[in-house]
């Protein structure tokens, strides 16, 4: 049932225009959850839930982990809330709605893993407002680092200056865009 809701998300987003990942990048995610093997993975932009369900494959396979997802469209998070209930995952993610940059302020347990996914003006203010909770290493992505970059000059500057940042460059084959880069920044206190 996980794969079939996975495909039909993918297939939604596709057909329907809602941003997602897409599945190059939704391995490389993938990849570094598990690698992380995080206690609690915070995600900024819901969106219908694709990125997420990548992520809670992860978890649930680790037996360990839990992800709470922001997003401030309500019809989509209702959305993503069916599918990660039709996908067998509810038990892992706490999916609210509102606004990150106020969301975020109150989610009080640590956070090791952290997924800014919610329009490129974003990212800056929601990584300072979830600063505090951030364990010491920290795992930090930010995608569409490639096409947003202008409109995120202030995050990519701090986490380029501040931390061990990379930026991961992929080929990619959605309607709406075909190559962009997500930003994976270890934050140390
Ligand atoms: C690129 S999409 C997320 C894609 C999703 N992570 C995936 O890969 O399936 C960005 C989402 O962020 C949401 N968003 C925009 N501003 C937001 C904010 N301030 N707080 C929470 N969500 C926001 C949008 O409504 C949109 O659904």
């Amino acid at each position: 049932m996980f794969d079939q809701v996975l495909q039909e998300v993918e297939a939604q987003c596709r057909a329907e225009r809602i941003p997602m990942l897409g599945p190059e990048k939704a391995k490389f995610l993938a990849g570094c959850v598990e690698e992380a093997k995080p206690s609690l993975i915070v995600e900024c932009g819901t969106a219908i839930g694709y990125s997420g369900l990548w992520m809670l494959r992860v978890l649930k396979a680790a037996g360990t982990g839990r992800l709470i997802t922001v997003e401030i469209d309500a019809d989509r998070a209702a959305q993503a809330r069916a599918n990660f209930e039709r996908a067998g995952m509810s038990n892992l993610v706490d999916s609210r709605i509102g606004d990150a940059q106020e969301v975020l302020k109150s989610i009080q347990t640590p956070v090791d893993f952290l997924l800014l996914d919610n329009n490129f003006s974003n990212y800056f203010p929601c990584f300072q407002a979830i600063e505090s909770r951030l364990t010491n290493p920290a795992i930090v992505l930010a995608d569409n680092v490639g096409i947003g970059a202008d409109s995120m000059a202030d995050y990519l500057g701090h986490v380029r200056e501040c931390y061990e940042s990379e930026t991961h460059w992929f080929d990619i084959d959605l309607p709406w865009v075909k190559q962009d880069a997500i930003e994976v920044s270890i934050y140390r206190r």
